[in-house]
């Protein structure tokens, strides 16, 4: 069985259809990559799958249990946290007090200020600055590290790498790896298909709303990749 399934998942901006008829299960366990052109519909899905959004039809199953609708606060609290696109940072907050918003949904788990300081170590040199003073890496690891402080079971991360440098995209992914080397479920969307390929077990692609690939990347000709991205 699937860490998460959705089923025929429709979503509509007013008359704009974003999604259709999207059908695909998240393994527990795995690394699964979202790929897809700039508005094929990444940021939808992840917003729906935490809860952030209604679908407009279909369903959502979380550990066997319908769960379409529930809204983000009760998705947080069974144990699905976001890293949304443009991290989302509290600016009034330093980074301490961002990374204990996490923490709110009162989950149990190895995650705590401790745990998210070994893992970037950075963030504790600079606890107490204002968290949008940071550098665009080290405030992408404060949003991560907020949404390991909710110990989450499934961890939905948009748009790591967008706007940072190469060498701080390696940073972050090498931490991607450490956290599912220890078996955390992650769904990511990544623009670099190569990258998403490397960390992933599985990919499905995005094309004007609709899922035009899935499959284990090994298996994945570029070719293959290239007609699925951009539909030629
Ligand atoms: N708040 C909104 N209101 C109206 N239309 C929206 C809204 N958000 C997204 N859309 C539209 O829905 C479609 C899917 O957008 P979405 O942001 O999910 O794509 P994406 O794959 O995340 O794109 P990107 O790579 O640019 O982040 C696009 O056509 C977009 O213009
Ligand atoms: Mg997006």
């Amino acid at each position: 069985m699937a860490l998460l399934e959705t089923r025929g998942l429709c979503s509509h901006y007013g008359d704009l259809q974003a999604l259709f008829d999207l059908s695909l299960g998240l393994e527990e366990g795995a690394v699964t990559a979202l790929i897809g052109a700039n508005g094929a519909g990444k940021s939808t899905l992840i917003q729906l799958l935490c809860g952030l959004q209604p679908a407009s039809r279909g369903e959502v199953f979380y550990e066997g249990r319908p769960v379409q609708g529930l809204g983000a606060e009760r998705m947080a609290r069974l144990g699905v946290a976001v890293v949304p696109e443009g991290r989302l940072l509290f600016p009034s907050l330093n980074v301490e007090e961002n990374l204990r918003m996490g923490a709110h949904c009162g989950r149990r788990g190895p995650w705590a200020l401790d745990s998210v300081y070994a893992l970037f170590p950075v963030l504790r040199e600079f606890r107490l600055r204002p968290a949008t003073s940071l550098s665009g890496g080290q405030q992408q690891m404060v949003s991560i590290g907020r949404a390991l402080m909710a110990n989450p079971r499934l961890l939905l991360c948009d748009e790591l790498s967008l706007g940072l440098a190469p060498v701080v995209i390696e940073q972050i992914y090498r931490s991607l790896a450490q956290l599912r080397d220890q078996g955390l479920s992650m769904l990511i969307v990544e623009q670099d298909v190569g990258r998403a390929c490397r960390l992933a077990d599985r990919v499905h692609c995005l094309l004007k709303g609709r899922l035009t690939l899935s499959g284990a990347p090994e298996g994945l000709s570029p070719e293959r990749i290239a007609q699925a991205y951009f539909g030629v």
